[in-house]
């Protein structure tokens, strides 16, 4: 069993040095936020995730599993993963100052013959920019390799150790190897390929996944504007295995820390080096109109949102995840507030600070009941299970007004009606065709084909 080290303990990095603890490697996690590290020290992970807290401990226990909040003079490692923060520049650029930062360092604390191995997403070339960086400050010679990181928060240890695939790009066949072996355990599909193409292999993914979300969100709308229940037709469209299910769920659009920013990123490159992205351009407006489209169910039920009171059941950016990054229900948030609405916001794990910073301005609730005290709405955001099963009566009798606009397409529509609620949902019949924004320079004229 081989000695790794990973630099970032955040979602990707807490995630893959316990899953590599437990299949035996032993793994040095360094994170230069030293309250991360001294949580995870006590077997507390910093971030919510099923079955990570237990992985942990498990990790300790068994001595395989060590977290520094500096970087010892030497590193005692054959493979170093970076999995330190990518995110989004102004212009939508990834920001790769935690990746120089990282390498520079860890460049000087390791011996020749070590892979750096890139887990965090960086745009394509990156790999060629580490290889330089850690020759110029480090006593190479050093290999190289893209791994791109597949997991999905929310289920990130179960991704993990049940990869579909595991990408790796090297110049360096040695180093994919050795690389490869550090997942022998899990028995997964390799591809090997050339490091850009591994870089590339990413972002395609992140893009065509949101493209897919967005995709039925409008075939969403079209389903108001036409009468049918876009339920069904991505039921439909999912039973061929050339579509499958997943990704087809119309909804609040998509968010989090990894689709934004990488369709941005992936959309800046392009243009950057002359393709033109149109596809992708189209991606991220429509989902940004599954946000306008929400406020413009609420209008049509309430009138001005100015003064009234909506509570928003959900902040983080899907369920079973604490992560707020991008979050849909916040942004859905912060557009109530800008129109003056009071908005008030109820999630089972996110933390009220995090709903402060996320949403300057809005109330948390600390529970579902209260958050529906005097409310004139409520906006299923997040589609936590705890929402599946709402108490109806009890929602009704504390809300000033019986109007629930399930932004997720969660509930029991019918049993909604029954308690007597006004319900407002996505794509489904007795959705009026609300206007969708069309700008001037996408629209095709009639019998245009494109
Ligand atoms: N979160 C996901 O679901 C996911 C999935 C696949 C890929 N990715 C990619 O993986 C990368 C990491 O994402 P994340 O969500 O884990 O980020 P994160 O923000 O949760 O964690 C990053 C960690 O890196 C640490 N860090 C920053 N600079 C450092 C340095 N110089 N030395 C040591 N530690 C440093 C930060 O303190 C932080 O704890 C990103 O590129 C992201 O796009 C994320």
């Amino acid at each position: 069993m081989a000695n790794v080290a990973v630099i970032g303990c955040g979602y990707v990095g807490v995630v893959s040095s316990a899953c590599f603890a437990k299949l035996g490697h032993d793994v040095t996690c360094i994170d230069i936020d030293a309250d991360r590290i001294s949580a995870l020290r006590m077997g507390r992970s910093p971030i919510y995730e099923p079955e990570l807290d237990a992985l942990v401990q498990e990790g300790l226990a068994s001595g395989r599993l060590h977290f520094l909040d500096d970087y010892p003079d030497q590193l005692d490692a054959r493979v170093v993963f970076i999995a330190v923060n990518t995110p989004g520049s102004q212009e939508g650029a990834a920001d790769l100052r935690a990746v120089r930062d990282a390498v520079a360092t860890v460049a000087t604390r390791i011996g020749p013959g070590t892979v750096l191995v890139n887990k965090s997403t960086v745009p394509i070339g990156t790999g060629e920019i580490v290889h330089g960086m850690a020759h110029r400050n480090g006593n190479g010679p050093f290999a190289v390799v893209s791994n791109p990181e597949f997991l999905r928060e929310g289920s990130a240890v179960h991704d993990f150790l049940h990869p579909e695939r595991i990408v790796l790009g090297s110049d360096d066949a040695w180093a994919i190897d050795m690389v490869a072996e550090l997942y022998a355990g899990l028995r997964p599909a390799i591809q090997r390929v050339d490091i850009r193409t591994a870089e590339m292999i990413k972002y395609a993914s992140n893009a065509f996944l949101a493209t897919k979300i967005s995709f039925i969100n409008e075939m969403a709308a079209i389903c108001e504007a036409l009468g049918a229940d876009v339920r069904e037709v991505a039921t439909g469209m999912g039973m061929d295995s050339r579509i499958s299910p997943h990704f087809l769920y119309a909804g609040l659009g998509w968010g989090g820390s990894c689709f934004p920013k990488d369709v941005r990123a992936l959309t800046h490159m392009a243009e950057a080096h002359g393709a033109h992205p149109q596809l992708l351009r189209s991606v991220s407006e429509i989902n940004h109109h599954q946000r306008l489209r929400v406020l413009a169910k609420l209008r049509s039920s309430l009138g001005p949102l100015e003064g009234r009171r909506v509570l928003v059941l959900g902040a983080s950016f899907k369920g079973n995840t604490d992560d707020t990054r991008n979050s849909p229900a916040l942004e859905l948030v912060r557009l109530l507030l800008l129109e003056g609405a009071t908005a008030v916001v109820h999630d089972p794990v996110v933390r009220p600070e995090r709903i402060a910073e996320g949403a300057p301005g809005a109330v948390c609730a600390a529970s579902i009941l209260e958050g529906a005290d005097g409310a004139e709405a409520a906006v299923i955001a997040t589609e936590w299970d705890d929402y599946r099963e709402l108490d109806f009566v009890n929602l009704r009798a504390r809300m000033a007004r019986p109007l629930i606009v399930d932004a997720r397409n969660l509930l029991d529509g019918r049993a909604a009606r029954a308690a007597g609620f006004e319900y407002r949902c996505v794509g489904r019949p007795g959705e009026e065709g609300l206007p969708f924004p069309v700008t001037p320079a996408l629209a095709v004229p009639t019998g245009v084909e494109r």
